[in-house]
């Protein structure tokens, strides 16, 4: 995707940190842009910066945990722009930092609730409306460093951004006929708010088995104040990506050599299995072959298009030789 202007956008999470950043590229670039958040004091400030500009900005409180409120967000676009939005930012996210076997439910179901269902609500929320305007568009999922690779002192958070870059693939796959690109940004540090991501855990999943005070929170802010990238920088890098059609989006401060390493470690460990031959291939191919009757579409979903057949499966191997 090339053009953004005039183009309707919907940034969760848009009024801090990156989705902020990404609020104000895409507005220069001509978007219509709508941040929607739950932090009030955020939308507050995001808000008073776009009154110095020409920029089209509306602003949503909303918790993206909420399906009915989403649903109600996105009429919302609607009214306002005319129309869905055809560049979906699915940014918003919270973290916490404990050792994994401090992890309780209440942990979990937070950290989940938002960055991995989050996500799930935003794209199941407007992917048809997306759909049946017919425009194509662009699906983007902010995910993290920390989904290429556990990490023992945020189980949670890894577990749900791992979630949503496997979401990624399988939306990129998926989407292809509607003209619906797909992007999935993995960053390592960024100087923004989430260090403060306590102050929002909601009172029902608040039993942390890990200690969140205002010192552990001034600490967090001041590790990403020091080591992360600077997020309107990031959020120029993600509009380049997409503008290059890069699905996956691994900005500076990543570590290549996380990936290496990780990327080894999985080759290396692939057992007694020489390169497949093209008999061996043509034989999944067909194991794929015996799911057509898999998949039907029930009629009522008046958004999906049911051609052409697509795969249930990975991408086939043999065409990617
Ligand atoms: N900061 C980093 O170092 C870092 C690194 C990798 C990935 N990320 C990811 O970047 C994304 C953006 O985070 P950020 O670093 O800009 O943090 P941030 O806290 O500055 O911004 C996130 C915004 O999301 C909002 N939010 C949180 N929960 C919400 C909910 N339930 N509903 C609606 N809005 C909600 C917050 O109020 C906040 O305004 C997140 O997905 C985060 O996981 C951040």
């Amino acid at each position: 995707m090339k053009e953004f202007k005039d183009k309707v956008g919907f940034i969760t999470g848009g009024a801090s940190g990156l989705g902020f950043g990404l609020a104000k590229v895409f507005t220069e670039a001509g978007s219509k842009i709508v941040i929607a958040d739950i932090r009030q004091d955020h939308i507050d400030e995001a808000m008073e910066y776009f009154k110095g500009t020409d920029a089209s900005v509306h602003a949503i409180k909303l918790d993206i945990t909420d399906r009915k409120a989403f649903a109600r967000a996105a009429d919302e676009v609607e009214e306002v722009f005319g129309c869905p939005p055809e560049l979906l930012f699915n940014n918003a996210g919270v973290n916490t930092f404990g050792p994994v076997e401090a992890t309780t439910y209440d942990d979990w179901d937070w950290v989940l609730g938002v960055n991995l269902y989050g996500v799930i609500n935003g794209i199941t929320t407007f992917l048809p409306r997306m759909i049946k305007a017919g425009k194509g568009g662009l699906l983007y999922i902010t995910s993290s460093g920390g989904g290429l690779m556990g990490s023992p002192g945020c189980v949670a958070y890894s577990a749900a951004k791992a979630a949503v870059i496997n979401m990624a693939e399988s939306y990129r796959m998926g989407l292809q006929h509607y003209g619906i690109q797909v992007a999935v940004c993995c960053p390592g540090g960024i100087k923004t708010n989430i260090g403060e991501s306590a102050k929002i855990r909601p009172d029902h999943l608040k039993n942390s088995g890990y200690i969140e005070d205002e010192k552990v929170i001034n600490a967090l802010n001041n590790v990403y104040e020091k080591v992360g990238i600077d997020p309107y920088e990031l959020a120029t890098i993600v509009k380049k990506a997409v503008e290059n059609d890069k699905f996956y989006i691994l900005p500076p401060g990543m570590g290549r050599e996380l990936v290496e390493m990780r990327n080894k470690e999985l080759l290396d460990s692939i057992v007694d299995a020489p390169p497949m031959t093209p008999e061996e291939m043509e034989k999944m191919a067909e194991g794929w072959s015996y799911m057509k009757d898999v998949g039907g579409i029930k009629e009522d979903l008046d958004w999906v298009k049911p051609a052409p057949p697509r795969p249930m499966g990975p991408p086939n191997i043999k065409d990617k030789k």
